[in-house]
């Protein structure tokens, strides 16, 4: 999914028009289904806002495709999803550039939300290898099922923090690479630290955590675990983000052991 353009990003639409169209759809989201307090949890709607059909949601879902998807995830669970538009091309393909392909046997996404990052993925990775992406939020999981098929792609309900016993339970032992486009900053107390834990006991020596993040903080989860960490940063993405490389090297997974 592109930045200025939705889908394929093939057809070239103008920013100011799509900001306008996810402006208007928000709005039409929150007078329908209710609208997020300041502790993120959804008030019920007034009486004037539940006359709005609910047909009107679907319409709008459906017109706006995976940008509708998703917003209608971010007013559902605003804290858990963390941002209101899914990653740029440009972030995407800066994430994944450092990717050893030849030596991908697993690859693990947290939080794929509509599968913006789900389909580079499956374009770069073996005919042989695996794609297992993980989200608490059911609407995306049946989303993902239903738009991308792909024997190699295996969405599953449930939460990073379980990494383990849900890469064991497709035959795997570890991952070589996981990526997360987890809200790590805003998640609740406890839950950034241990998916950071069970991502490192996951991964084999030499794989590699991905993460980006629109807060530096993201860091100071992964320095408890991981010995090596490499950053970047990406302007060509709203909002711009901090990208983070972090390796399991032989040392750390000596000292675990
Ligand atoms: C910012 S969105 C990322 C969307 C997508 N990866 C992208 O690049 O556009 C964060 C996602 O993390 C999911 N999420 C939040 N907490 C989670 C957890 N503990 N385990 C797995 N997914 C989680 C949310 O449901 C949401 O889909």
């Amino acid at each position: 999914m592109n930045c200025l353009g939705i889908g394929t990003g093939s057809a070239p639409v103008h920013l100011d028009e799509e900001w306008h169209n996810i402006g208007c759809a928000g709005r039409l989201f929150l007078q329908t289904i209710g609208r997020p307090n300041n502790q993120g949890l959804l008030m019920s709607p007034s009486k004037a806002e539940t006359r709005q059909p609910a047909r009107l949601v679907d319409r709008i879902v459906h017109a706006l495709g995976p940008w509708g998807m998703f917003l209608k995830g971010f007013v559902k669970h605003p804290v858990m999803v963390g941002s209101i538009i899914p990653s740029s091309d440009t972030l995407i393909n800066h994430m994944l550039s450092r990717v050893d392909w030849d030596k991908v046997d697993l690859f693990v996404e947290y939080g794929p939300g509509v599968g913006t990052f789900c389909r580079p993925v499956l374009e770069r990775l073996r005919g042989d290898a695996a794609l297992i992406a993980i989200d608490t939020n059911p609407d995306f999981i049946d989303y993902l099922k239903r738009d991308i098929a792909d024997s190699r792609f295996h969405p599953v309900l449930g939460s990073a923090s379980d990494v383990e016993e849900i890469i064991r339970a497709h035959g795997f032992e570890h991952a070589d690479q996981i990526l997360s486009g987890l809200p790590f900053s805003t998640l609740p107390v406890g839950v950034g630290p241990a998916i950071a834990a069970a991502t490192h006991r996951a991964l084999r020596p030499g794989g590699t955590f991905l993460v980006y993040q629109f807060r530096k903080r993201a860091r100071d989860f992964l320095e408890p675990h991981f010995e090596q960490i490499e950053d970047g940063f990406e302007w060509w993405n709203a909002p711009p983000c901090y990208l983070f490389w972090a390796t399991r090297t032989t040392s750390d997974a000596e000292a675990q052991a």
